[in-house]
C-alpha cells in the first residue's frame, strides 16, 4: 500500500489540495448542467464540494449553495472562488457520513466522486443523511467511480445503487469513462440521475 493511503483521509485529501488535483478541472460537467436546465433553482448541497467550481455554476444559475468537504484546504479555496466571483455561500468543513445540516433540506444534492471514497459503514450513514437532507421532489445528482478489484473499498457497485432504490427513483444512468484534462484513463465511472419522489414513502 502507498504510503498516502495510509493517512487519514482528510489528511490525504488536504494534500492532494496543496497543488491542483486532477479531478479539480475548473469546469462543471454537461450531466450538472442538465440538471439545472430542467429544475427551477432553489437549494443546492455539494457534498464534497472541492474548491466549489459547481457551486459557483449553480450560484450563477440562481441556486442557494452549500458546500460541504473534509479537507480544510479545499473549503478555504471554495469560500475564495465564490468570494471572487461574488457569490455567498455556505461552504464548511466536515465529513458527509457525520449528522450535519439539522433541519435542514435541499432541492438538488450533488455528489461528484465523494461517495465512492467511502467505507460500507459511511455509505449507510451517508445514504440516512441523504434521505434526510433531500427534500420531496428533490434531485440527487452522482457521479462516482466504478468499483475495481484491486481497490478495497474504493468505487460503487449494484448494490449500492439498489440501497439508493430502495428511497429514490432512478431517472437515468449512465456509464462514463473518467474525464482528465490530460486526456489520461481513469477509472471507469457511472453518472446517475435520482427523484425523490413527493409520494415516495
Ligand atoms: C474526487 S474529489 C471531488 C471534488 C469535487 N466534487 C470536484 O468534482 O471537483 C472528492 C472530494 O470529496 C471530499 N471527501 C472525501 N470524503 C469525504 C467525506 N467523508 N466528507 C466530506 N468530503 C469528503 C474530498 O476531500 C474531495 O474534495
Amino acid at each position: 500500500m502507498k504510503l498516502l493511503q495510509r493517512l487519514p483521509r482528510g489528511l490525504q485529501f488536504n494534500l492532494r489540495y496543496l497543488g491542483t488535483p486532477p479531478w479539480d478541472t475548473g469546469i462543471s460537467p454537461p450531466e450538472l448542467l442538465g440538471v439545472i436546465e430542467s429544475v427551477p433553482a432553489g437549494r443546492a448541497l455539494d457534498l464534497g464540494c472541492g474548491t466549489g467550481t459547481n457551486l459557483v455554476t449553480l450560484a450563477e444559475h440562481g441556486w442557494a449553495v452549500t458546500g460541504v468537504d473534509l479537507a480544510l484546504l479545499s473549503v478555504l479555496k471554495a469560500r475564495r472562488k465564490l468570494r471572487r466571483a461574488g457569490y455567498s455561500a455556505r461552504i464548511f468543513q466536515g465529513d458527509v457520513t457525520h449528522a450535519l445540516l439539522p433541519g435542514q433540506q435541499f432541492d438538488l444534492i450533488l455528489d461528484m466522486g465523494c461517495f465512492h471514497n467511502l467505507s460500507p459503514e459511511g455509505r449507510s450513514r451517508y445514504r440516512s443523511n441523504l434521505a434526510r437532507w433531500l427534500a420531496p421532489g428533490g434531485t440527487y445528482l452522482v457521479y462516482a467511480h466504478r468499483k475495481r478489484p484491486d481497490r478495497a473499498f474504493h468505487g460503487v457497485e449494484e448494490g449500492d445503487f439498489e440501497a439508493f432504490e430502495s428511497f429514490l427513483r432512478l431517472a437515468w444512468r449512465r456509464d462514463a469513462g473518467e474525464r482528465r484534462p490530460d486526456g489520461g484513463g481513469g477509472f471507469p465511472s457511472v453518472w446517475a440521475r435520482f427523484t425523490r419522489e413527493e409520494t415516495f414513502f
